[in-house]
C-alpha cells in the first residue's frame, strides 16, 4: 500500500476533536497478564492493530480462551501462571518487537519448548539484549546467527533470581527480566541507565503483584501469582504524537485528542515540543487502572530549533520520526544526540528519516546517534517528492504529517505496516483535515 499525502502548502489546518487507537504497550501487556492471571479479565480500548493482535493470537495458540476483540473489548479467562499449553507450532509475532522480547521472558519459565518467529524487519532486530540476562537466570534460549530471531526457548528450566544492570535504556529488556523473575525463586531486580516506560510495573500491581521501585531499580519476587483485573487502555500518546506535530506545524490548527495516556515515562514528546515553543494544554486529567490520562489540546505555533535534552530521548523514543518532521519546519537548527537506539527499531530510523527528508529538500544530516536538521522556519515550506517508509509504520505516518507544510504531494511507499499500530490512520487524518490518497 502507498500513501499520496496531498500538498498542504501551509494552508491546511488540522481541526476538531479526535480519539486515536489504544496504547500499544498497554494492549500487549493486558493480554499477557490477563492470560496468566487467575479469573476473568475484561479489557476495553484495546488496540486492534496487527502488533497487539499478534500477542493475542500467540496466547490463543497457547490455549487461552479469549473473546473478542469487538470494538476494542476483550474478555480473557486467565489460566494461571502455569496453565499455558505448548502451541505445537512456532509463534509468529509479525513485526512486533515488544511481543517477542516480553514473551521471551514469560516463556523462559514454562515447562514446554516454544519457538518465536517474526517478519523480515523483526528478524533483523537484536535479541541478545534479552537472551543475555535470561541466560544469567538459567534460561535456555537459542537465537539465529548474530543474536537475531527466531528464538528457540527450551522449557523446564529452573530460573534463578538476578540483579541485572541494563546496558541500554530499554523497557522491553526491563520487562523481559521482570516477567522471567515472576517464575524465579527470590527477588529479581533490574536497574536501568535512564528512565523508560513503566507500564509493566504499573500493570503488574493492578494484577495484585508487588513491584518495588526505587532509584531506577525495579524488583519482583517470585514465584508470583496474578489476579484478574479489568483494564481500560488509554489512547496511545505515540499515535497522538503525529497529530500533535501536525497541528503544531500547520498554521490555523486547533485540535483536541481525547483520553490520551500521559504516563510521565511517555510524555517526552510533549516536553520536547514545548521546548520548541509548541502550544499544548492538558484538560480533564484523570487516572484509569493506574495510568494517568488527559485530553490534549494543540494550537499551531512557530517552532524553534533546539538541542533535544538527552534525558528526554528514552521518554520519546518512538516519536523521533515525527519530531524530525517538526524540526524540519522549525526556525533554525535542531540537534538530536544520544538516540542510537533509533537505529535498531522497525527500521534504522535515523537513516530512513534522513534519506526521506533529504528527498524533500531538507538539510538533514544523520549522525551515529541522532541527526542535525536545519528547519525551513514558520513561513517556509518543504518540498514534495517520493520517500520510502522501509516498511516502518511510524516513518510512513511522520511523512504524511510533513505534507501539511509541503509545496508538492509526498508519495510514501510501503505503508501497509501502519496497521501494526494505527488502523485507519488515513481515515482519521482525513476527518481533521489531512488529505491522504491510499493506493493498493
Ligand atoms: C516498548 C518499548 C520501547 C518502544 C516500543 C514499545 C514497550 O522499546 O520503542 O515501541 O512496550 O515496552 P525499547 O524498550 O526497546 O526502547
Amino acid at each position: 500500500m502507498k500513501y499520496i499525502a496531498k500538498a498542504g502548502n501551509n494552508k491546511t489546518p488540522l481541526q476538531g476533536e479526535i480519539r486515536v487507537p489504544g496504547d500499544k504497550s498497554i494492549s500487549h501487556r493486558s493480554i499477557m497478564f490477563a492470560s496468566l492471571a487467575e479469573g476473568s479479565s475484561r479489557i476495553t480500548g484495546f488496540l486492534e492493530g496487527e502488533d497487539s493482535l499478534n500477542t493475542l493470537r500467540a496466547f490463543r495458540a497457547m490455549g487461552v480462551s479469549i473473546d473478542g476483540p469487538e470494538n476494542g473489548e476483550i474478555t480473557i479467562q486467565g489460566v494461571g501462571m502455569h496453565g499455558l499449553k505448548a502451541p505445537g507450532r512456532p509463534l509468529d509475532l509479525g513485526n512486533s518487537g515488544t511481543s517477542m522480547r516480553l514473551l521471551a521472558g514469560l516463556l523462559a519459565g514454562q515447562d514446554f519448548d516454544v519457538e518465536l518467529t517474526g517478519d523480515s524487519s523483526l528478524s533483523k532486530r537484536p535479541m541478545k539484549r534479552v537472551t543475555d540476562p535470561l541466560a544469567l537466570m538459567g534460561a535456555k534460549v537459542e537465537t539465529a546467527e548474530g543474536g537475531r530471531p527466531p528464538l528457540k526457548i527450551h522449557g523446564g528450566q529452573k530460573l534463578r533470581a538476578i540483579h541485572y544492570e541494563m546496558p541500554m535504556a530499554s523497557a522491553q529488556v526491563k520487562s523481559c527480566c521482570l516477567l522471567a523473575g515472576l517464575y524465579a525463586e527470590g527477588k529479581t531486580c533490574v536497574t536501568e541507565p535512564a528512565v523508560t516506560r513503566d507500564h509493566t510495573e504499573r500493570m503488574l500491581r493492578a494484577f495484585g503483584c508487588e513491584v518495588e521501585v526505587e532509584n531506577g531499580t525495579a524488583c519482583v519476587t517470585g514465584p508470583a501469582t496474578l489476579k484478574a483485573s479489568d483494564i481500560d487502555v488509554p489512547a496511545d500518546i505515540s499515535s497522538a504524537a503525529f497529530f500533535m506535530v501536525g497541528a503544531s506545524i500547520a498554521p490555523g490548527s486547533e485540535l483536541t485528542i481525547k483520553h490520551v495516556g500521559i504516563n510521565p515515562t511517555r510524555t517526552g514528546i510533549i516536553e520536547i515540543l514545548k521546548l520548541m515553543g509548541a502550544d499544548i494544554t492538558l484538560d480533564n486529567e484523570s487516572q484509569v487502572g493506574g495510568e494517568p490520562v488527559a485530553d490534549i489540546r494543540i494550537k499551531s505555533a512557530s517552532l524553534q530549533g533546539i538541542h533535544v535534552p538527552e534525558a528526554l530521548v528514552p521518554l520519546a523514543i518512538d516519536e523521533f520520526p515525527v519530531l524530525f518532521v517538526a524540526a524540519a519546519c522549525a526556525e533554525g537548527e535542531t540537534v538530536v544526540t544520544g538516540a542510537e537506539e533509533l537505529r535498531v527499531k522497525e527500521s534504522d530510523r535515523i537513516q530512513v528519516m534522513a534519506d526521506g527528508l533529504q528527498a524533500l529538500g531538507v538539510d538533514a544530516r544523520p549522525t551515529p546517534d541522532g541527526m542535525i536538521i536545519q528547519g525551513c522556519g514558520p513561513d517556509g515550506t518543504i518540498g514534495g517528492g517520493e520517500v520510502h517508509s522501509r516498511d516502518d509504520h511510524r516513518i510512513a505516518m511522520a511523512f504524511a504529517m510533513a505534507s501539511l507544510r509541503a509545496s508538492g504531494d509526498i508519495h510514501i511507499e510501503d505503508c501497509d505496516n501502519v496497521n501494526t499500530s494505527f488502523p485507519d490512520f488515513a481515515g482519521l487524518a482525513a476527518s481533521c483535515g489531512l488529505d491522504i490518497v491510499v493506493k493498493d
